[in-house]
């Protein structure tokens, strides 16, 4: 298979680059893996496939047999990266007055953190130059032994996706992506990867993220002013976070000089999940109880349903935007190609998720952890290097769709009685018109006047030629 002989491309590669940059190749060796706790670190932790448990129904992702691809959609979020500026700041700031001052003998019986006294550790943050940044083999310290940098998750997506979609794949393609760096550092990484094994000239597309441009974005929240988010914070507000003073509580008392808040026990887990994309692994992690890591991950989820998901009405109206487009390419695909990428960022891969309704049962989500009101997981949705694909394929003479959602298939509610649990297009169609009609439309709900509602650039790129500058600060 086509998989094989590209995934043993890449770690070749890889090992190869570790002798070039000469990594600190100690640190890494015997760590425990730590990717059982991804799902529980807030989407900021490295990618990781749609977890629905090993007991739960597996569809098959491979196109069904007697089937055959016609079309492919895709929108993807950048690879891992470094924090953001604002908590990038907090918590160097943290590192340096709360934890670089603590006593060596101290720490050196610590039950928590005697990492700090090993010499082979290094805090993943020296200063705030790689804030925002895609991180990546050359500036982690572990370098190429970092497993998660995000240019090697972008390559491996590449690689996943040459060798299932390269029937559609032509001798030259578009690739778009939303302006800011990372999300533009990822799209190439991943397009150079369809140019080393299909020789497909890539016709990179950049779309302006930080200047208004309405609906004919990847980013069209950016021009939504009416913006009025979160609804229901008193939801939200209403969660119990006695466990982060719990955990606040429970590390001073076992470390003489340390006085951690609450909200510094909260900075605690981006400190872990964005030290594993930094770094490869984080010794931070180790402090959380198993409650702790669900109570975090859980109020994430929260919010996110009423900042950026299906709790939100306006959102829907935002990621409409993207849904209207994924009808329009289904019925009036552009001639010259037939896969559809864009790349951005996780919050716009959530509203279109809202419009899509997969993870929408039409309920609000209640403030105390019940697990029959926990189907909105936004960070099983959108982990670093995330990717929502939408696959199209003919069976007989009927066409079908269905949903990827990072390596899972997410059949569409009521409308997966087709190969594979696809939904045929006719009745497709009928899913979006219906879900659409009840979505107020984005123009209308974000007040937008003389600024384009709906995006053209999968039709109209190679008359307009979108090459926005790329830029560090995202939108
Ligand atoms: C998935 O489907 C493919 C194509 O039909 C088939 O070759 C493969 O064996 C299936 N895998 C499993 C686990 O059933
Ligand atoms: C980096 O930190 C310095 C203060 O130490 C601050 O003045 C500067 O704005 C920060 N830069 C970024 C990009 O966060
Ligand atoms: C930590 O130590 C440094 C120098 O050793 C000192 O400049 C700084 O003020 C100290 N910070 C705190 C919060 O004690
Ligand atoms: C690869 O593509 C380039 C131009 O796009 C062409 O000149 C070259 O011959 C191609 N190479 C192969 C091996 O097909
Ligand atoms: C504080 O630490 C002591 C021993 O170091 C322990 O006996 C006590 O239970 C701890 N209290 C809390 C609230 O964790
Ligand atoms: C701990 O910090 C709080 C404020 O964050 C302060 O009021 C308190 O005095 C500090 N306690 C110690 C022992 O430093
Ligand atoms: C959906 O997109 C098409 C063109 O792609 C556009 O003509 C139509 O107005 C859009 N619908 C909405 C509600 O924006
Ligand atoms: C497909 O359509 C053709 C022509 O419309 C028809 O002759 C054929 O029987 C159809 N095949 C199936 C499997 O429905
Ligand atoms: C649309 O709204 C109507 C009336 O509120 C409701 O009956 C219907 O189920 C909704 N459809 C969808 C797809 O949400
Ligand atoms: C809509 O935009 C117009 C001008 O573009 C402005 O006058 C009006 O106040 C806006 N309405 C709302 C509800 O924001
Ligand atoms: C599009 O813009 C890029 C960058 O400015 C330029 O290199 C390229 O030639 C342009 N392509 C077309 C078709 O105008």
């Amino acid at each position: 298979m086509l998989t094989q002989i590209l995934l043993a491309g890449l770690a070749a590669s890889s090992a190869s680059a570790a002798s070039i940059y000469g990594t600190k190749s100690s640190y890494l060796t015997e760590k425990k893996d730590q990717s059982p706790m991804f799902p529980f670190l807030a989407g900021a932790a490295p990618y990781f496939s749609y977890p629905l448990g090993d007991n739960y129904y597996k569809i098959n992702t491979s196109i069904p047999e007697t089937c055959t691809l016609k079309q492919v959609q895709v929108l993807a979020r950048h690879g891992e990266r470094y924090p953001g500026t604002s908590e990038g700041n907090e918590l160097i700031e943290l590192f340096n007055t709360k934890f670089a001052n603590l006593s060596k003998s101290e720490l050196a019986n610590n039950e928590y953190f005697d990492f700090l006294v090993d010499p082979t550790y290094q805090f993943f943050l020296p200063n705030n130059a790689s804030l925002e940044l895609l991180t990546t083999t050359k500036d982690s310290f572990t370098g190429a032994l970092n497993p998660y940098a995000g240019e090697l998750t972008a390559m491996k997506f590449g690689e996943e996706f040459t060798d299932k979609y390269n029937s559609l794949i032509g001798d030259t393609l578009p690739i778009f992506t939303s302006s800011n760096s990372r999300v533009y550092e990822t799209a190439k990484y991943f397009s150079s990867i369809i140019n080393k094994y299909l020789n497909t000239t890539i016709n990179m597309q950049v779309l302006n993220e930080l200047k208004k441009t309405g609906g004919n974005s990847l980013t069209p929240s950016e021009t939504c002013d009416v913006w009025d988010f979160p609804v229901h914070q008193d939801i939200v507000d209403a969660m119990d976070t006695s466990y982060l003073d719990n955990l606040a509580s429970r590390l001073n008392n076992a470390t003489k000089g340390l006085n951690l808040t609450s909200k510094d026990a909260e900075l605690l887990f981006d400190w872990c999940a964005y030290e594993i994309d930094a770094s490869g692994y984080s010794p931070i992690c180790n402090i959380f109880t198993q409650e702790e890591l669900i109570l975090h991950a859980f109020g994430d989820d929260l919010s996110s349903f009423y900042s950026d998901g299906p709790g939100n009405p306006l959102v829907k109206s935002v990621g409409s935007v993207f849904f209207n487009a994924t009808v329009e390419l289904l019925k009036n695909p552009p001639k010259e190609y037939n896969a559809y990428i864009g790349f951005t960022h996780d919050v716009n891969i959530q509203h279109m998720m809202a419009a899509v309704g997969l993870f929408d049962t039409g309920k609000l989500m209640d403030s105390k952890f019940d697990y029959r009101n926990t189907i909105y997981k936004k960070s099983w949705i959108t982990p670093m290097g995330a990717r929502v694909i939408l696959e199209n394929y003919e069976c007989g003479n009927s066409s079908y769709v269905r949903y990827v959602v990072n390596d899972e298939v997410v059949p569409v509610p009521n409308c997966n009685e087709g190969p594979g649990f696809s939904c045929e297009l006719d009745n497709f169609y009928k899913y979006a018109e219906d879900r659409l009609s009840n979505i107020t439309a984005f123009g209308t709900a974000c007040n937008i006047t003389n600024l384009p509602t709906y995006q053209s650039f999968y039709w109209d790129y190679q008359t307009v030629n979108y090459t926005a500058p790329i830029e560090v600060q995202s939108y």
